[in-house]
């Protein structure tokens, strides 16, 4: 194993740590963060400002240095240039900029806003840091695979000590939008299908973005997006209609942008999407009576890119003005990117339809937040070229991107143990348009990192095989293009091996923003290709790039071994080859279902059972499934296995039934039967039998991360209180009804497992 910190018999982090992490010192720490304080201080500058400068202080702009990041991230927007942009801060007209380059650009901009404006007020930096910054890690929803929240709190926190040494204060991320529709492109940026991963990835992230201390210089702003539901967008076409119940929205949808918040967040973004007719940007029930009332959310809301201005498009505002006017009044105390505040605030304070007190108030946010971030007692304080190159891609950065890659691979499949290979006396033929160069290695949804300075997995290969000439490598096809002569060659380089490695999949433009996809197959060019080099007859090993789930087809879909890799950043090749030689066991797990057909989708574990279930085995007439597929996954939520061989026995429970005020307690027996070490996420699910309103088939509880040695059995304890057993019922409440649950101790959503039931008695 390459992690020695991994003790052999330690259970690592999981959904059991929740408790301990309840009751913890760092908890109450980072609830301390999440209160604000508004020094007096920024009283008395309100009382010195402007309307004008109060809207500059509510609107963001993206930066406008070197052409512009952040204009070749997002639709076309303004195309300020730089001049200007700097000008506009000396005249107040700015809060601050996203998406600029580095501590050079922020040190020209902090000067202009701080020496040279009327209110001197610092700019405050922004940038989508969403999986690192300069080293860049596994995408979000493939750290997820990880079941390791702590992972995604260490790579969090080593993304911010990059991008606070940058210059940049506030992080657009993490974004927990649950998604259950793998056609949805910006699944890629979040923590996949479930809720109760979803709770705790969201929650570690703000812990690592933020750490304890906001004027630390190692941390970031976390800003919780997209506000609310973005991820349920109908069809998984983004910016899509949402229309669902509050008890689905409460029970799926919000618990992760509550569980960030709880963390500590102190900015959330307001989605693109309407729910129930009514634009998440203009939607004061959400921003107002949810996340401030009754949530009791302290910092500020930033609208996400131009979506104040896209409320006409909606059908939700007739003109700019009544955007502006809108979305202000619903909640939304920042405006992103439109200008539609600066343009509109001063006058709709003026003519009454805003109130100037509402005004002051969301300038107080912001300014108090500025003031958190200590950039009123040193606006320079994160602007330090030397301390930018001092922290960018330190060798003990990129080992973390390397540990998180492995963590984050899932071995779907592995037929006659073909993998691990050995690192001599075979000759690998790696095919395939992922196969080498700098390309589709960083990933969607990075601003600053680059593919040059990347691994890729021939290189990664390379480094792990005693002699370098046994590895063949050919292309055979482009990523969405057949390449001329490519499955030729492919073929000719299957012949002269004794394995193939095909590296197929999506290439990083295929997920992310407005990347939703009809079909979430394997591109055609490339599937042809798979299919002539199966042909051939060798060993095939695929190993898959992707940003969602896929439904995999015949020759990928009957490969002897398959690893689900998705997109590993800086360290890809060197995390595959961790995983292709053995040098580390599989272990990661699926985040989100992988279901046999694109038609499936939306396609989740947690589903509803219907009225005409058609229990596992042949398809019955009248039950529920489609024409000719089982209603099951190709590969489950939570599949994944390793080079061990593990086995699950022995379960018990404490009791066949429980009262309200009690606790049950579930063991299993797990044993490694195979000849290598590998680590275990054994999983519990939950059935509720009958309930006032109907639950859904399994529902994850609980897991835990066990590493196991060649042979060794470890019990496995879980604990569950009635709470857990708790669901959104009527009037919105939180419910926890009588009755008898089914629980699994299972290696994913479909296994078996081992399993019992018990009494939740009145
Ligand atoms: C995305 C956000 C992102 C923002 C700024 C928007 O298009 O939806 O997630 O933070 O752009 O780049």
């Amino acid at each position: 194993m390459l992690d020695t910190r991994i003790a052999r018999r330690t259970a690592l982090m999981g959904a059991g740590a929740v408790a301990a992490w309840l009751a913890s010192p760092a908890r109450a720490l980072m609830q301390a963060v999440g209160q604000v304080q508004s020094p007096a201080f920024v009283d008395e500058l309100i009382s010195r400002m402007t309307l004008e400068e109060k809207a500059g202080q509510l609107s963001l702009m993206a930066s406008a240095w070197g052409g512009g990041v952040a204009l070749s991230l997002n639709p076309a927007s303004a195309g300020a240039n730089f001049q200007q942009q700097v000008e506009e801060a000396r005249q107040g007209r700015l809060t601050g900029v996203f998406n600029g380059n580095g501590a050079t650009m922020a040190r020209v901009m902090q000067t202009a806003a701080v020496k040279e404006s009327r209110m001197k007020i610092p700019l405050i930096f922004a940038a989508d840091i969403i999986h690192g910054h300069r080293t860049i890690f596994p995408v979000p929803l493939a750290e997820v695979a990880s079941f390791e929240p702590e992972l995604a709190r260490r790579t969090a926190a080593a993304a911010a000590y990059e991008a606070a040494g940058a210059g940049i204060d506030w992080t657009f991320s993490p974004m927990v939008d649950v998604a259950r529709d793998a056609r949805w492109g910006r699944g890629v940026e979040g923590g996949g299908e479930d809720v109760l991963l979803g709770r705790l990835f969201a929650a570690a992230r703000v812990q690592g973005f933020q750490g304890g201390d906001l004027k630390s210089v190692d941390h970031l702003l976390a800003c919780i997006k997209h506000f609310a539901a973005y991820g349920a967008a109908e069809s998984g076409l983004d910016y899509n209609t949402v229309d669902m119940s509050q008890e689905r929205l409460r029970e799926i949808y919000l618990p992760p942008y509550k569980a960030g918040f709880d963390a500590g967040a102190l900015s959330a973004m307001a989605s693109f999407n309407e729910i129930n007719g009514v634009p998440s940007t203009g939607n004061g029930w959400l921003m107002n009576d949810l996340l401030r009332g009754e949530w009791g959310f302290q910092g500020f809301v930033v609208s996400d890119y131009t979506g104040d201005e896209e409320m006409i498009a909606h059908g939700f505002a007739k003109d700019g003005r009544d955007a502006a006017r809108l979305a202000f009044l619903a909640g939304v105390d920042m405006s992103m990117q439109s200008g539609l505040y600066r343009e509109h605030l001063p006058d709709l304070v003026r003519s009454g339809a805003v109130p100037q007190a509402k005004l002051d108030q969301s300038v107080r946010r912001v300014l108090a937040l500025k003031a958190m971030l200590g950039l009123f007692d040193d606006p320079f304080r994160r602007i330090d070229v030397k301390r930018e190159s001092a922290r960018s891609m330190l060798p003990q950065t990129r080992l973390l991107a390397r540990e998180a890659g492995r963590k984050s691979i899932v071995m779907l499949k592995n037929d006659g143990d073909l993998l691990p290979l050995p690192r001599s006396g075979k000759k690998i033929a790696l095919i395939g348009p992922f196969a080498s160069g700098p390309h589709d290695l960083v990933g969607p949804w990075v601003v600053y990192g680059d593919d040059a300075k990347a691994v890729d997995l021939a290189a990664g290969i390379r480094a792990a095989l005693a002699s370098k000439d046994s590895l063949i490598v050919a292309p055979g096809s482009g990523v969405e293009e057949p390449l001329a002569g490519g499955i030729a060659q492919a073929v000719a380089a299957a012949r002269a091996a004794d394995v193939v490695v095909l590296a197929i999949g999506e290439g990083a433009n295929m997920s992310g923003e407005a990347q939703s996809r009809t079909e979430i197959v394997v591109p055609e060019p490339q599937q042809r290709l798979a299919e002539a080099v199966a042909a051939v007859g060798k060993p095939v090993v695929v190993v898959l790039k992707h940003g969602r789930a896929l439904a995999l087809e015949g020759a990928v879909a009957n490969a002897q071994a398959i690893l689900a890799t998705w997109f590993l950043g800086t360290e890809t090749g060197n995390a595959i080859a961790d995983i292709l030689f053995g040098a580390a066991s599989p272990s990661g797990r699926l985040p989100v279902s992988f279901p046999r057909s694109s038609g499936q989708e939306p396609f989740y574990y947690a589903h509803k059972s219907t009225g005409r279930p058609n229990p596992p085995g042949p398809l019955e007439p009248y039950k529920a499934h489609f024409r000719g597929i089982p209603n099951s996954a190709l590969y489950p939520f939570g599949h994944g296995l390793t080079y061990g061989k593990i086995d699950y026995a022995a379960f018990t429970q404490s009791a066949p039934s429980i009262p309200m005020s009690g606790e049950i307690e579930f063991t299993a027996r797990i044993t490694n039967r195979g000849a290598r070490a590998a680590e275990e996420v054994v999983q519990l699910y939950v059935h509720d039998r009958v309930a006032s309103l109907t639950r859904p088939v399994r529902e994850l509880k609980a897991f835990r991360k066990l590493a196991l040695a060649p042979g060794q059995p470890e019990v496995v304890r879980f604990t569950i209180r009635p709470a857990a057993l708790s669901f959104v019922g009527g009037e919105n409440k939180l419910v926890v009804e009588p009755g008898t649950f089914d629980v699994w101790i299972a290696p994913s959503a479909e296994s078996p497992g081992v399993s019992g039931s018990f009494d939740l008695l009145a």
